[in-house]
């Protein structure tokens, strides 16, 4: 019987933000049976503690121990979403907003509080499977995941998408302002020392910027049904 001690196959899909990975990663996850870790969740998490508990995005030894402690559950919502909770409270919505994603981009950058989060996305693979999106899955996390993709977008398609997302949730937005933050956060997911956002050597790189959702979901598949009926 599959334990928890087992590993399994691993897909990952790494890309700059509003680039669709996240989408794209549950609905192949979805369809192959897969589990689903949002990493950038994880850094989101950890983001939204330390602001509520007053901690500088510099204090990385504090950030690290809390990353190590915190409470959190990632649970599936009625809507076939996730809820995450961060010591029992929903805080799914609070996660999204830009400030949170703001810290997550500069925490992210101390290689304490990457490490700290290491295990925690490790013990996400056991069978039948994994789906993990983020910048360093395929680089760092899970170096011999079987397929591995490298989703990009233009910065502008970005901006828009994200502006679509928000305003749909009703969250307000001024598309130019997400623009800068998106090329401000790229930068610095790019440019930091520790598991910057880089293609893994054996990723597989996809243009989402004149592909609907769908058809990157059906090429991922493509790709994963091949690579997955090798390795069986
Ligand atoms: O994917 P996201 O926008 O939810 O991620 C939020 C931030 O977390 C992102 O700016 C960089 C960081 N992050 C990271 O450094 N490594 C990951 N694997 C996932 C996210």
């Amino acid at each position: 019987m599959a334990s928890e001690d087992d590993v399994a196959p691993v897909i990952t899909i790494d890309g700059p933000s509003g680039s669709g990975k996240g989408t794209v990663a549950r609905m192949v996850a979805r369809s192959l049976g897969f589990r689903f870790l949002d990493s950038g969740a994880l850094y989101r998490v950890v983001a939204l503690a330390s602001l509520n508990r007053g901690l500088a995005a510099e204090q990385a030894p504090a950030l690290a121990q809390l990353a190590r402690n915190i409470n959190v559950k990632f649970l599936s919502a009625h809507d076939g979403d996730v809820q995450v909770q961060l010591d029992d409270v929903d805080v799914t919505f609070d996660l999204r907003l830009e400030k949170v994603g703001d810290r997550a981009s500069r925490i992210a950058a101390h290689p304490q509080l990457r490490e700290a989060l290491l295990d925690r996305q490790r013990r996400w693979n056991y069978p039948p499977g994994l789906v993990a999106d983020g910048r360093d899955m395929g680089t760092v996390v899970f170096p011999d995941a079987c397929l591995k993709i490298f989703l990009t977008a233009s910065a502008e398609i970005r901006a828009r998408r994200r502006y679509k997302q928000l305003i749909e949730k009703g969250i307000e937005a001024n598309i130019e302002q997400l623009l800068a933050d998106i090329i401000d956060r790229d930068k610095r997911d790019l440019e930091r020392a520790t598991a910057p956002l880089k293609a893994a050597p054996d990723a597989v790189p996809i243009d989402s910027s004149g592909l609907a959702i769908d058809q990157v979901v059906v090429k991922v598949l493509d790709f994963a049904r091949q690579r997955l009926s090798a390795i069986s």
